[in-house]
């Protein structure tokens, strides 16, 4: 038998009825043994949701023999008979909830539980009622999220853990120093999974011998401030020698999409971001990798690699963000002095003017990358790398005529800084998105 909380709570109807009625099943069920319940507190509805009514909350001490699943599934009959329609809108007025906060000594981590229930420090109208029954609620240590992982079996076992829990899971690989961008992409990630992964790892591979690798910036409480704020389950920050022993010696080589632009001016950069990020998969093995479309080349290359090697993983591309006066965030923007700071929109504003050309009807290629050289001709301080129009998603070679689904893509120095910066952007001929 198992020494169990359930946090009971009630704020449509008749809540003492809803909730007397859930008792009295629990203590006719076989295999539970109702022990006693806390005073019932009264509580205004805390959260982002419609406007509600005040709730009536408490929590249940039961003994039980049967499994954690096993009395999740009763609990959640229970909710059904009380008359509420789904179990799974959050935040949403509801005859009756029930939550297993603790479970005997129980650590639980599956798609469908998690116990000690990971939010029950926050809330009052759980933690009183705890204490009303002896339990130490300051003993019970809070799960902390993200929980950060530096090895590779630590990281390999979380996950191993998630499968047999049928989580699903989303994977976010930065090189750290986050904004805002890396926390839309881990926004998403939160949306679709039940588990979210972020790895912050400054690959070496990746960065030319007179690149930023040194310089690169750092700092990881900063991202593990941001990647709480997202909701990340869990932060990888490998040192270098988990990533790659001193004899590591196998690279992932990505062909057509990996040639010109970025390819072409960083040699074997993509040979680095494709080998780092295989071996992300690998060790992580989630359903879904999330990626920002500010390298819209290093999107096409992930998920060739992904395809050509059979990872079982969907690489989804998450929209630019975007400062206020247009430029695309980038962990390198902090190295702009000021004057190229405000020069740097040149980007955006070139690929904006480019299309709204195209808006307006002129479909030919050259006529509109001779737009985008025009306006950043009106910049002496951006130098420009490429100007490029290629095919949506892989970005290869538009056939010739055709721009309908082309992509834009820029790449420009500003040298004014200590740091020398190379900024990317890119914008759909297509998007309808003002702000893109
Ligand atoms: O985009 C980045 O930050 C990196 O290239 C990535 C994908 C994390 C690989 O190191």
């Amino acid at each position: 038998m198992e020494l169990v909380y359930v946090a009971f709570g009630s704020n449509v109807g008749d809540r003492a009825a809803h909730i007397d009625a859930a008792l009295d099943r629990l203590r006719a069920t076989p295999g539970i043994e109702v022990l006693r319940q806390s005073a019932r507190l009264e509580t205004d509805f805390v959260g982002v949701g419609p406007e509600q009514g005040r709730f009536l909350n408490g929590v249940v001490e039961l003994s039980t023999s049967l499994t954690p699943v096993a009395l999740l599934c009763v609990l959640q009959v229970l909710e059904i008979a009380a008359g509420r329609v789904s179990l799974h809108l959050v935040n949403h007025p509801r005859e009756l909830d029930l939550d297993i906060i603790l479970f005997g000594s129980r650590v639980i981590d599956t798609r469908e539980l998690q116990v000690p229930h990971p939010h029950f420090h926050e809330r009052d109208f759980v933690c009183e009622p705890l204490r009303q029954l002896g339990v130490n609620v300051d003993m019970q240590a809070p799960m902390q999220t993200p929980v950060v992982i530096d090895s590779i079996a630590a990281l390999t076992a979380k996950t191993a853990e998630w499968a047999a829990g049928d989580c699903s899971v989303g994977l976010v690989p930065t090189m750290g120093s986050l904004h805002r961008g890396h926390q839309s992409l881990m926004h998403t990630a939160r949306e679709q999974c039940d588990r979210v992964i972020a790895t912050v790892f400054v690959n070496p591979l990746q960065f030319g011998p007179n690149e930023d690798f040194a310089a690169y910036p750092r700092d990881l409480d900063g991202d593990l401030a941001i990647c709480r704020e997202a909701g990340v389950d869990v932060l990888f920050a490998p040192p270098v020698g988990q990533m790659f022993d001193d004899d590591f010696c196998s690279n992932v080589q990505v062909g057509a999409e990996a040639e010109g632009m970025e390819g072409a001016v960083r040699d074997g950069h993509f040979q680095g971001v494709a080998t780092v990020v295989a071996r992300l998969l690998a060790m992580s093995n989630p359903h879904r990798a999330y990626f920002g479309e500010k390298d819209a080349q290093q999107v096409a290359v992930v998920r060739r690699m992904a395809r050509d090697l059979g990872f079982p993983v969907q690489v989804v591309p998450c929209a630019i963000v975007r400062e206020s006066d247009g430029l695309a965030m980038s962990s390198r923007n902090v190295y702009l002095t000021e004057a190229d700071r405000r020069a740097s929109t040149v980007l955006h504003r070139a690929l904006c003017s480019a299309r709204e050309q195209f808006r307006r009807g002129t479909h030919d290629r050259d006529q509109l990358l001779q737009c985008v050289v025009q306006v950043l001709a009106t910049e002496p301080r951006c130098a420009v790398d490429y100007i490029e129009l290629r095919r949506e998603g892989d970005l290869l070679a538009l056939p010739p005529g055709d721009v309908n689904g082309g992509r834009l893509l820029v790449a420009g120095m500003f040298v004014d800084g200590v740091t020398p910066v190379r900024l990317l952007d890119n914008l759909s001929l297509n998007s309808e998105d003002a702000n893109e």
